[in-house]
């Protein structure tokens, strides 16, 4: 059994989540690589295997709550435990038209919270394992308040504001989970990483970026490693400084 460090990171097939999985890789930790796209899972467990690290690839689409519970029993399966899970796949806010995942569910709703939700209830006992252990929610400074009469937005629809809201509520559960796990191994904190990388998130909305991916790894990876935040649990974080999400 390996004595390295393991983090899974969903959503490291591309963009941000591949930046920071290279980088953990190469300071020593285990990393689970998952996106739906098996191609290119292999292609990043390859660039980190050739460079020295160790990888494997769990892929899964999670948009549906079944492959969420799959992905799971995969990583369960895998081994003794995880030391951190970052929970930083989604979809941005590109798409006038309103999606439904096949659970029937608003899409970005599904993808950029539920599955992190049910990902990380499925995945405590793994982290329970460990002496210290840490969840990062990757959100957004994108925020907008819920309404609770229609959340899968049936009225007024727009991939904006169904990013937005699917934003504020992973924070909202990174706080909740916070108090819940209090005096517990296991830290959850969540963070806007940057505005507008360049990753293909963005380019699809259109939007020149305006941060490198490198920016936005770096405070991700402050979330998952830096020991000055040891023991410390429901923070939002703008970057590197810590900061407020909308009220
Ligand atoms: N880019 C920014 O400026 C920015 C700013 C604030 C917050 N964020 C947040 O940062 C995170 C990463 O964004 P990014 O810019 O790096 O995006 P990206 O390059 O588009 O990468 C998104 C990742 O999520 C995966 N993904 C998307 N839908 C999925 C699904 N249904 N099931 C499983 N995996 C899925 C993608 O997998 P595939 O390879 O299969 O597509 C890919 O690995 C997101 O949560 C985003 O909201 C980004």
């Amino acid at each position: 059994m390996t004595t390295k460090k393991t983090v899974l990171i969903t959503g490291s097939t591309d963009g941000v989540g591949r930046y920071v999985a290279e980088r953990l890789a190469a300071e020593g930790w285990r990393v689970i690589v998952h996106g739906r796209d098996r191609v290119r899972g292999e292609v990043v467990v390859e660039r980190i295997t050739k460079a020295g690290g160790e990888a494997r690839f769990f892929a899964a689409d999670l948009s549906s709550l079944a492959e969420v519970r799959l992905l799971a029993d995969a990583v369960r399966r895998d081994g003794a435990g995880l030391d951190a899970l970052v929970n930083n796949a989604g979809i941005g806010t590109s798409g006038a038209k309103r999606e439904l995942s096949p659970d029937g569910l608003e899409l970005r709703f599904a993808v950029n919270y539920l599955a992190g939700f049910l990902l990380t209830r499925l995945m405590l006992p793994a982290l329970e394992k460990r002496q210290s252990a840490r969840i990062v929610n990757v959100s957004s400074a994108r925020q907008q308040p819920i309404d609770f009469s229609d959340v899968m937005l049936a009225r007024g629809y727009s991939g904006v504001r169904a990013y937005c809201q699917s934003k504020l509520a992973q924070i909202m559960f990174t706080f909740d989970l916070a108090k819940e796990l209090a005096g517990h191994n296991i830290a959850v904190n969540c963070l806007h990483p940057a505005t507008y990388m360049d990753t293909t998130m963005v380019r699809l909305s259109g939007v020149r970026p305006i941060s490198t991916v490198e920016q936005g790894g770096a405070a991700i990876l402050q979330l998952v490693d830096e020991p000055a935040l040891a023991g410390r649990s429901g923070l939002y974080f703008s970057g590197m400084q810590e900061s407020r999400a909308n009220p």
